[in-house]
């Protein structure tokens, strides 16, 4: 995946001094590439040949994240300073060149997408599933809420509902999209709704970085103290408890699925389940 991605940077020569450098800038920094790796598990797991034509779509799905980062950076959301062990965008240039470099990553998705190798059909329901999941009914509403509710506290239900947004179903359009590519549709939904528990455990694990030292998590700690999340509603030591629980049903989950999907997930998956104990 990192090969690819080197291989297909956004190219926007003009005269402008930094924005194609910003551009990239934020790619380049790393990441873990978990839901491309999520959509690649999926496709070797049916039809490791077609694992090349994937990438361009786990790479839209890596720019949609890469780009929701960079807007959720700005000052005027979670005004972080430090990401992928790098200065944010708007610390290094400016808040104009962030907003745009967020706005660029977001329609080269789409564009990486409608170029890939895979039949248009197929195309058309990727479109689809990625932009229903990242858009106004998804990790942007989620985005809405989280920001919006700063400083009011919600109950729990709303809390999930928040982070299913957010962050769940980007995660869960990954295993799904991964589902289209290889033409199993009848494992779409199931996968999708793996991936929404999972993205949940994802982000209740995410809550619980903001505690540690930024050495460690290469971003911004210590600022969600006015936000809504799972330590600051329920409390560090509740907060394990429930991405316990959670990673314990996953792992029971994963145990339906085919042998080869079985396997690929629970590879990848191994260094994620129980992150928060690590
Ligand atoms: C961080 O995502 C933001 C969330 C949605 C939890 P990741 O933890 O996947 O960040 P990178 O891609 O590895 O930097
Ligand atoms: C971000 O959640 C979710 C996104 C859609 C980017 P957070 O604000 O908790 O993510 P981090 O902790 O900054 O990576
Ligand atoms: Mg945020
Ligand atoms: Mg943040
Ligand atoms: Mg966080």
């Amino acid at each position: 995946m990192e090969e690819f991605i080197k291989q297909n940077l956004i190219k926007a020569k003009s005269f402008h001094p930094h924005f194609e450098k910003a551009l990239n800038e934020m790619l380049l920094a790393g990441g873990k590439r978990f839901r491309p790796k999520l959509l690649l598990a999926v496709v070797k797991a049916y039809n490791p040949l077609l694992i090349d034509n994937a990438k361009y779509a786990a790479f839209a799905i890596e720019l949609i994240h890469t780009y929701s980062l960079i807007h959720d950076d700005l000052p005027s959301m979670d005004n972080a300073s430090l990401r992928r062990g790098h200065p944010t965008l708007h610390i290094t240039y400016d808040e104009v060149t962030a907003i745009l470099v967020g706005d660029a990553l977001n329609t080269y998705a789409f564009e990486v997408l409608s170029k890939a190798p895979l039949h248009n059909d197929v195309k058309v329901e990727l479109i689809k599933i990625l932009s229903e999941n990242a858009g106004p009914n998804g990790m942007v509403l989620g985005q809405a809420i989280d920001c919006y509710f700063e400083n009011e506290k919600l109950n729990l239900d709303e809390l999930k509902f928040l982070h299913l947004n957010k962050t769940g179903k980007l995660i869960a359009a990954s295993l799904k999209m991964g589902a289209i590519i290889v033409n199993k549709n009848d494992l779409a939904e199931k996968l999708y709704d793996f991936g929404l528990k999972l993205g949940l455990l994802f982000q209740i694990q995410d809550d619980l970085l903001d505690l540690l030292d930024e050495s460690k998590t290469g971003k911004s700690s210590g600022i969600d103290i006015n936000k809504n999340t799972f330590v600051t509603l329920v409390g560090e030591k509740e907060a394990i408890e429930k991405a316990d629980k959670v990673a314990k049903e996953i792992e029971k989950e994963l145990n339906s699925f085919d042998e080869n999907l079985k396997k690929e997930l629970k590879t990848l998956l191994e260094r994620y389940l129980y992150r928060h104990k690590n």
